[in-house]
């Protein structure tokens, strides 16, 4: 592969068909990272911009990290691929022994897969499959959440509430039913943490509930916070009643913490942060440090050995991956729970949330501000959206912030903020400053 140089001019970019993005319009205007280190991309005109997303929610512990990039050399020469499938090697049984210490309660099994989407429909699969071992083989519906982004693939965008991504496929994929998001600005604007109100809309899965018969339903999954869609918080008490109510009905819960995972809330997870523990937990991004594709799913004891002693002979549940547990991105794995645990970096957000949370919320009164929320190191600024052009305004404070040496992510018109977890305050008042400063120069 080409190694990138900040020289570089003459690259064609017609040939990759780029994911999530506005093809031509980005063709025409590119905008190339060819290097990284700590909290700083170099941009192919040789300028450093500070990462205000840690890629995308994914390098948590900083760039160009080498005991990381070590660890994969070491182990490519070592061992560079080996099966899981009926063999095995030492990288996922160790690597699984670290992460379930990292969880709560009996979170103690974890199933390897590659990237968040296939962790989300790793976790649905287990549900159903789990459903019908224990005899409950009508429970096969899912219930998703206005709003929630899980991914890609087939399960991932049914569960998920994105119009865009659901068209010519959400049909495809039938049992699907939806929670209201959480997301009220008429109540809950300019709220600093989690909001007071609308914990009783977990109460909307009751309504699911009676309409569709307990007897029906596999599974719950939310985000904790749901991410992608722009940084939406979950009201005080919202994600206990969830958990009230699948207990009740003997429903399971999923969280998927793709991006909620390792240390974005000064927790090792989500479910710690909350206090609320779910059946099964997704993840993937922060497991590597972004630095190779990799994702997991925890599951509870119970879902485990409900599943694998089932059968007397022979493989007991028909799914995995080529790659699950490949030993380069265990091994990557590794080294970034060594750095994790050596810096302290999974519980560094409750030093830092205090002053994250002062600098996101000093920009108030700034022009086209409609709504600043936070929590842990995760932050969102929503501008109003220029009529009949949603997403135009977003999009602009994106690129000028880029310009102007900082890295932030648009979703539409909210602009979200998670930075690698190692920044230090003076770096978060330059993501803010950037961000005031272009404010104003928006049309
Ligand atoms: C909550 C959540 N689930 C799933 C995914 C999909 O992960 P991937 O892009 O690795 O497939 C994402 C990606 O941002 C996510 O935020």
């Amino acid at each position: 592969m080409t190694s990138f140089t900040v020289e570089q001019t003459s690259l064609d970019l017609e040939a990759f068909w780029m994911p999530f993005t506005a093809n031509r319009q980005f063709k025409a205007h590119p905008r190339l990272l060819v290097a990284a280190e700590g909290m700083y991309y170099t941009a192919s005109d040789g300028r450093s911009i500070l990462d205000g997303t840690a890629g995308l929610w994914c390098v948590n512990a900083g760039h160009g990290r080498r005991e990381i990039a070590e660890a994969v050399h070491r182990q490519l020469l070592q061992l560079d691929f080996a099966p899981t499938f009926q063999m095995g090697h030492p990288g996922p049984f160790e690597l699984a022994e670290r992460l379930v210490k990292l969880l709560p309660a009996d979170l103690n099994h974890v199933f390897f897969t590659n990237s968040g989407s296939e962790s989300v429909d790793t976790a649905l699969k287990i549900a159903i499959a789990y459903q019908g071992i224990r005899g409950q083989s009508k429970r096969r519906r899912l219930v998703g959440r206005q709003r929630a982004y899980h991914g890609v693939n087939f399960g991932g965008v049914a569960v998920g509430g994105i119009g865009s991504n659901r068209q010519f496929f959400a049909d495809l994929t039938p049992g699907v039913d939806h929670l209201p998001h959480t997301h009220d600005l008429e109540k809950n604007a300019f709220t600093r943490g989690q909001p007071q109100w609308g914990g009783e809309l977990a109460d909307a899965l009751e309504q699911i509930i009676t309409n569709r018969g307990a007897e029906t339903i596999a599974a719950v999954i939310v985000e904790p916070i749901a991410g992608a869609t722009g940084v939406l918080l979950p009201p005080l008490h919202y994600l206990q009643r969830l958990r009230d109510i699948c207990d009740r009905h003997d429903i399971l819960l999923i969280f998927d913490e793709v991006i909620s995972g390792f240390g974005r809330l000064g927790t090792p997870f989500a479910t710690q942060y909350f206090g609320v523990i779910p059946d099964l937990v997704t993840v993937a991004k922060g497991i590597t440090n972004g630095n190779v594709p990799m994702g997991a799913v925890f599951v509870r004891q119970g879902i485990y050995d409900t599943i694998t002693q089932a059968t007397q002979n022979g493989i007991e549940f028909f799914h995995g991956y080529t790659y699950s547990g490949h030993p380069v991105a265990c091994a990557a794995s590794l080294a970034t729970l060594d750095i994790y645990e050596r810096e302290g970096l999974l519980t560094r957000a409750q030093q830092l949330a205090a002053h994250w949370e002062q600098a996101v919320h000093s920009l108030k009164g700034a022009p086209h501000l409609i709504d600043i929320r936070n929590l842990g190191l995760l932050a969102a600024i929503e501008l109003q959206p220029i009529p009949g052009q949603p997403g135009a305004r977003g999009f602009e404070l994106f690129r000028r912030c880029f310009e102007q040496g900082v890295l932030v992510r648009a979703a539409g018109d909210s602009i979200a903020f998670s930075p690698p977890l190692i920044i230090e305050p003076s770096q978060i008042d330059q993501i803010f400053a950037t961000v005031a400063a272009v404010l104003p120069q928006l049309a």
